[in-house]
């Protein structure tokens, strides 16, 4: 099987990751180069081990997580269909198995909050890993504007955590935020893709809890507790 160590190394795959991000920082987007797709890449895979799911599907979110943002280097709306149409050729020529490149440009052509549609484990761990990836780190050149409100609410947040509870089903995303930004802020530019890692969680059969600052922020009553 062809693993992500194969895909990190792939030259054309290394190109198409620079290209979107360097049109991403023109565009004055935080960060989406190798910081942004690993966080992605790992994160996706070890949600879906932690579930339990099987190896393949585990290196198949790896691997779709790596190479989800590659349709920024055509344009920023449509990245995610862009993306999938770019890589089917590339990734068969390295020799995966069409069913394996099928789950992947799949899951990368429905990563956008716009457009997507998560029908399958890995569509939804990308979902997950791209949609919780909020860091300090991801401001460039460590220089947030001020003015420009992804960049305070990244450059706010201190820790970002994602864990998964397999006997609760829960997948918890927790952040710290200093006071640079504030949670208002964070639900204002996160609120659509809060909503696709509910949805992400549901397709796991998951619940998906946002914590900031120690507090619930899309707390509900749990089903178990509905029935008592
Ligand atoms: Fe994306
Ligand atoms: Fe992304």
């Amino acid at each position: 099987m062809v693993t992500l160590q194969d895909i990190r190394q792939n030259e054309d795959i290394k190109a198409l990751i620079r290209a979107g991000n360097r049109y991403l920082e023109a565009c004055g987007y935080t960060d989406h180069g190798p910081r942004h797709v690993s966080y992605v890449s790992k994160t996706a895979a070890y949600i879906l081990k932690a579930l339990g799911y099987s190896p393949r599907e585990v290196e198949l979110a790896a691997i779709a997580g790596w190479v989800h943002d590659v349709g920024n280097s055509v344009n920023r709306h449509d990245h995610g269909p862009n993306g999938a149409v770019i890589l089917l050729p590339i990734l068969r020529e390295t020799g995966m198995d069409m069913n394996d490149v099928m789950e992947i440009i799949t899951a990368v052509g429905n990563h956008e909050e716009q457009s997507g549609f998560i029908s399958s484990a890995v569509s939804a761990a990308l979902v997950l890993g791209d949609k919780s990836d909020a860091h300090k780190t991801r401001v460039r050149h460590g220089r947030p504007d001020p003015t420009d409100v992804h960049d305070r609410v990244n450059f706010s947040i201190q820790e970002n955590e994602v864990t998964v509870d397999r006997k609760a089903r829960i997948i918890r995303h927790e952040l710290t935020m200093d006071e640079t930004s504030s949670v208002m802020e964070y639900l204002q530019i996160y609120m659509s893709r809060i909503v696709m890692c509910e949805q992400a969680a549901a397709f796991l059969k998951c619940s998906f809890d946002l914590v900031i600052n120690g507090r619930p922020v899309n707390n509900r009553p749990r089903p178990e507790k509905d029935a008592t």
